[in-house]
């Protein structure tokens, strides 16, 4: 990895921006310039409050869209209302890893397994990410490199997994990361500036760890602002040659 930081994109795109990584990184990037443009997507950020505060103290800095990243046409009506070459950054953050209301929980043995959950994690963790990129690339600029992060976990390295359980969460992840790398090969040809990265976040305080934070040191229990700070810095050190990895929040690369 170069370690060169180039400067911040004038246009980004934050899905999963409701809440938790995805806001935390909304309210970073237009802290760090006042020319930047965020669209924050998720899928009811239009009655979002901290983003609706955010908007006010950015005034024109900020545009919200509503977007259901598992579907289809709820993406195209939201990539058709972007500027063709005006993306230099995408971040998907979106992430599910339990939702009572999907009956979607870690799973800790074999027992516990269900078709449903499985299907709903491949669709929301890793699929989507794919969907979306696809649906995005006439966005991307073509004069200077670009960026496309997907939020991964290293619970998703397979060569990692040192204590088992979470199997749908985990094969979620792993998909997303088999994702990312599949798509740098073709983008590398087709959009050389393009560079694709998953990326681990560490354990941060939000709703998705809160069921499990009772274990994790307060050091090692980190704040979304921290995270996307940290995070924002490891994308833009990337290089094109750098597409397709796997990165964590200090910037060491993970082993798939
Ligand atoms: N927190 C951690 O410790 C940790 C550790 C490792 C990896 N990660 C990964 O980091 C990412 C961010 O996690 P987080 O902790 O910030 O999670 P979070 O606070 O639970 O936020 C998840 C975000 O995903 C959005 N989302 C869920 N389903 C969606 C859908 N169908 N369409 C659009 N947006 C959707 C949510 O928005 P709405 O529900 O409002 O639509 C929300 O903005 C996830 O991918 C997670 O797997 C987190």
């Amino acid at each position: 990895m170069d370690a060169k930081q180039t400067s911040t994109p004038d246009q980004a795109l934050i899905v999963g921006a409701s809440r938790g990584i995805g806001l935390a990184w909304v309210e970073h990037m237009l802290k760090l310039s006042p020319s930047v443009q965020v669209i924050a997507a998720a899928r009811s950020v239009s009655t979002n409050e901290a983003l609706a505060a955010l908007e006010q103290a950015h005034p024109g800095q900020l545009t919200r869209i509503d977007m259901d990243i598992t579907d289809e046409e709820s993406v195209a009506r939201a990539v058709a209302s972007v500027k063709d070459q005006s993306l230099g950054m995408v971040v998907n953050t979106t992430g599910v890893l339990h939702d009572s209301s999907m009956g979607v929980f870690p799973e800790k043995r074999l027992e516990d397994l269900k078709w449903s959950s499985f299907e709903s994690l491949m669709r929301i963790n890793a699929f989507s990410n794919v969907m979306l990129l696809a649906q995005l690339l006439p966005k991307f600029k073509k004069d200077q490199p670009t960026y496309f992060a997907a939020l991964s976990a290293r619970v998703g390295s397979i060569s990692d997994n040192r204590i088992g359980g979470w199997y749908s969460y985990r094969a979620s992840k792993a998909a997303l990361n088999q994702i990312i790398k599949t798509a740098s090969i073709e983008t590398k040809r087709r959009y050389p500036q393009l560079i694709l990265a998953a990326l681990h976040p560490g354990t941060t305080d939000t709703d998705l760890s809160k069921p499990f934070q009772a274990n994790v040191p307060a050091e090692k229990l980190f704040t979304p602002q921290f995270v996307a700070e940290r995070l924002m810095s490891v994308l833009m050190g990337l290089t094109p040659e750098d597409s397709g990895g796997f990165f964590a929040w200090d910037g060491q690369s993970i082993p798939y």
